[in-house]
């Protein structure tokens, strides 16, 4: 029970569809294992409805509550939620991240509208979601954030819009850590390399006309640890340890959880 007692909020804790579990579903149910009370924070309020009956069928405690993060008073009334009805907001972790699905493209075929809508879900929602989150973190003289970036943001990937999104979000984790110290605030970003989830894995093969097979024998053949993808739950391991108490001195970092890609680059 490394949460116990903490509430958290998962923002992007429902899925995309697919025979796989998300990475912030996995999250979701893993905080709440561990002893954490779950805000489900999602746009597709079935989706985090579903998380938050997963979480309950195990014993655990969650409520699903629907915010679309380029709406900033959906985020600001979901905070207040957690304040108002639960106590108060131990462990914020920004999960929603979108790539191929918003029109994502090499920089000499983006449109305008796909670049600024990623970046609106990529990137300024995770500074609004911090935006609120962080007064009632810095009253309580406590708090943990936790965001979804990738190793797309260190590695090279053509997809300009993803790219750009996933690498501001480490230097914002930067910030925000020094920034925030002082008020006994941590904040931690996780890169995910390849893992099977469907938001990858099935979006890609319907993308591209493949087999899910196909895509997921050519994603395993890339990973330098045992030629496999990871999955949503080893994200949600990393994500639990950086949420724990175990990790009280570490704030600023960037994690690589991608069975040995990024040492491909040193
Ligand atoms: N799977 C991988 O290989 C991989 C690799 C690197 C990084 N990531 C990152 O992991 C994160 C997502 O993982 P996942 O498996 O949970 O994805 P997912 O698509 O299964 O879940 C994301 C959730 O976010 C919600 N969402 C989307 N747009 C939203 C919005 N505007 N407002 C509120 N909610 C919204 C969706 O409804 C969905 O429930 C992303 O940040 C992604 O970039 C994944």
């Amino acid at each position: 029970m490394r949460l116990n007692n903490k509430i958290a909020m998962v923002v992007g804790a429902g899925q995309t569809p697919g025979p796989t579990i998300g990475n912030g579903r996995a999250t979701a149910l893993l905080f709440a294992r561990e002893g954490a009370q779950v805000l489900a924070v999602d746009r597709d309020i079935d989706s985090a409805q579903e998380t938050v009956e997963l979480i309950q069928r195990e014993g655990g405690q969650g409520e699903a509550v629907a915010a679309d993060v380029v709406d900033e008073a959906s985020l600001e009334a979901a905070v207040n939620h957690c304040k108002e009805h639960l106590g108060r907001l131990d462990i914020l972790h920004n999960n929603v991240g979108i790539s191929v699905t918003g029109g994502d493209a090499p920089v000499t075929e983006i449109s305008t509208e796909a670049f600024d809508r990623i970046i609106a879900v990529n990137l300024r929602g995770v500074v609004l979601a911090c935006k609120h989150a962080l007064p009632v973190m810095r009253a309580q003289g406590s708090g943990v954030i936790i965001t979804i970036s990738s190793i797309a943001a260190i590695e090279n990937y053509p997809w300009v819009t993803y790219k750009a999104s996933k690498a501001a979000l480490v230097t914002l984790t930067q910030q925000l850590a020094i920034q925030n110290a002082e008020y006994g605030i941590r904040a931690n970003v996780i890169l995910p390399g390849l893992m099977d989830t469907p938001m990858a894995v099935d979006n890609r093969a319907q993308a591209w006309g493949q087999t899910r097979e196909e895509v997921v024998a050519a994603r395993n053949a890339r990973v330098p640890l045992g030629n496999k993808m990871g999955d949503a739950w080893d994200v949600a391991h990393a994500a639990l340890f950086l949420a724990s108490d175990e990790a009280r001195f570490i704030t600023g970092v960037s994690l690589p959880v991608d069975g040995g890609m990024s040492c491909r680059i040193g």
